[in-house]
């Protein structure tokens, strides 16, 4: 067993990824969007492949592929496909070790770029570039999935604390840091960090520089790149004036200080 305390792909699973709600919720868009139900998915960008692990293990039906150029990442995903997958469903995910830009797989029902990770490509050439890649991927009908998050806050610089319970482990804090924005080009400087009672860090857990895109910019290069029905999906609020976690499709968006949305375009 590794030193959960140092494994900072364990740690980030807990902190920031909740797939069964990921998935949930894709599950209910495609239905909306295509009026059928998906089988195929490939999660692009997968790093430790969390959401196609789930994928295939939420139907016996369910086949995944994932992406991600991270050699690390992909083995600790690899480790994780051995640890929480029977045999056979094991036979019904692969991981591919490659730059989204090229990856080439069998027609997929569903494409996924999450947490954002699509804005690691930094120009609107590499962006358009990657969304005319995913139409070529998707069968006739398929669905691209992705999200976006934005307001005045997200230009701030900013550490944002979060306690999060590991139920295997130590609880431990969450600290999204971001270090630097130039609102010339849009680029960010973010970072994890982790930190544990005892004063145990880990500085810079991960570094992300990367472009905050706006959804009139998403949407408009999903257009130039022959996508259709494209359509924005935003949380509600509770009484509580909570974001409630439940999106639905909208025109028109709310000037939050701080929104997250998805985003769904048909191939
Ligand atoms: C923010 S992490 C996302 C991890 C996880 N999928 C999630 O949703 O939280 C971004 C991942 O994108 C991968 N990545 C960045 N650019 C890529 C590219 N051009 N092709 C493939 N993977 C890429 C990185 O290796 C990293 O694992």
């Amino acid at each position: 067993m590794p030193d959960r305390r140092r494994d900072r792909f364990h740690l980030y699973q807990l902190a920031v990824q909740h797939p069964a709600a990921e998935i949930d919720l894709i599950e209910r868009l495609f239905r909306e969007q295509s009026g059928r139900t998906a089988h195929i998915l490939r999660e692009d960008f997968c790093g430790t492949a969390a959401v196609a692990i789930e994928w295939v293990r939420r139907r016996p039906e369910h086949h995944a592929w994932g992406v991600d150029y991270d050699p690390e990442a992909l083995i600790w995903g690899r480790r994780q496909v051995r640890r929480l997958l029977t045999s056979e469903q094991q036979e019904r995910i692969q991981l591919l070790t490659a730059d989204v830009l090229h990856a080439e797989t069998p027609p997929v029902d569903m494409v996924l770029a999450l947490n954002f990770s699509y804005w690691l490509l930094d120009t609107r050439a590499a962006l358009l570039t990657y969304f005319q890649r995913v139409r070529t991927q998707l069968v006739p009908g398929g669905l691209f999935v992705l999200d976006a998050h934005g307001g005045p806050d997200a230009q701030r610089l900013t550490r944002e604390r979060r306690r999060i319970h590991d139920p295997t482990g130590e609880d431990f804090d969450y600290c999204w840091e971001r270090a630097a924005f130039d609102p010339i080009s849009g680029r960010q400087v973010c970072h994890i960090h982790f930190q544990f009672d005892d004063g145990v860090r880990l500085e810079r857990a991960f570094s992300y520089h990367w472009r905050l895109w706006t959804l009139p910019e998403i949407r408009e290069l999903l257009e130039a790149a022959g996508f259709t029905a494209i359509q924005v999906y935003w949380q509600g609020w509770t009484a509580q004036n909570q974001a409630d976690g439940y999106f639905v499709p909208v025109a028109h968006g709310e000037p939050d200080e701080a929104w997250i949305a998805y985003i769904s375009a048909s191939g």
